[in-house]
């Protein structure tokens, strides 16, 4: 039933914003009630738009991509984790993850979100999955929990010349809703495989998401956080520190505390490497 007056074009722009609708996934609205509406793009069919603005891409002399998605979520995990194995540069994982379209949310997002900070640095922190500033900027975490992850890197004296930042999907769910299990795991070569070239001395997962894809715990992260876990790169073992994500702190600002005693743990163990 329409309410009486009906609500004006801003009132359901606003309505629409606060439920997290805040991108086009067409042209044209589609009336999904009519009998003899379109099918909902595949992942290569929304996808397929978005490789013909980037041509540049078509010229790079890597891996051959499957043309269209993967048939089945199983396929595209091995399509996935074989394309990561053959990145040997962190430029070659970047130019395939942008060519990869086995992931739907390639079609939806705006950009990849790959990295932001600097690759030889010995710490490395991996978020969830970029946001809407992300999407924008194509870097993570430069939104309000990107400023607070700042804020926190700057009190034990690091700040992003220090340390190197990604997230388990790099692609923006639309509207920000959790990753489904099948999406993590279809992301989860690269992010892995980025690890493994940066090769950091330590790793921090930002939030249970991340905690629990990276590190296969099962606990909450209330009781993982703070404690050392082995992070197995297949080359070797690194040190690898749960903690709260700073989206979960900004909610939750009594936390902070918790965070710090993880912020000085991390600091005391970079200062020991670095003796
Ligand atoms: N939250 C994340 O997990 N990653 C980002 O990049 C931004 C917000």
């Amino acid at each position: 039933m329409i309410p009486d007056p009906a609500p004006t074009l801003r009132q359901l722009l606003a309505f629409y914003m606060d439920a997290g609708v805040d991108c086009a996934l067409a042209e044209d609205p589609v009336n999904r009630m009519l009998d003899d509406a379109p099918e909902p793009a595949t992942a290569s069919e929304a996808a397929e738009p978005r490789r013909s603005v980037r041509p540049a891409l078509q010229t790079q002399p890597s891996v051959e991509l499957p043309r269209t998605a993967p048939p089945t979520p199983d396929a595209a995990i091995v399509s996935a984790r074989e394309a990561a194995a053959t990145a040997q540069t962190l430029e070659a994982l970047r130019d395939l993850m942008q060519r990869f379209d086995g992931c739907a949310l390639r079609g939806t997002a705006k950009q990849l979100v790959f990295a932001d900070g600097n690759p030889q640095a010995k710490l490395m922190l991996v978020g969830e999955a970029p946001g809407r500033d992300e999407d924008i900027e194509g870097l993570p975490f430069v939104g309000r929990s990107g400023k607070l992850l700042d804020l926190m890197l700057a009190a034990i004296g690091l700040d992003r010349s220090k340390v190197y930042i990604a997230n388990v999907i790099p692609w923006r769910p639309p509207g920000n809703r959790t990753p489904t299990p099948q999406e993590t795991q279809i992301c989860l070569p690269f992010i892995k495989r980025q690890i493994e070239l940066v090769n950091p001395d330590l790793l921090v997962t930002l939030g249970n998401p991340s905690t629990q894809a990276l590190l296969g715990t099962r606990d909450g992260i209330m009781r993982t956080r703070g404690r050392w876990f082995d992070y197995d790169t297949g080359l070797r073992t690194i040190r690898a520190l749960p903690t709260l994500h700073p989206a979960y702190l900004l909610r939750q600002p009594t936390y902070k505390r918790l965070a710090w005693q993880d912020l000085r743990a991390i600091a005391t163990a970079l200062a020991a490497i670095s003796a």
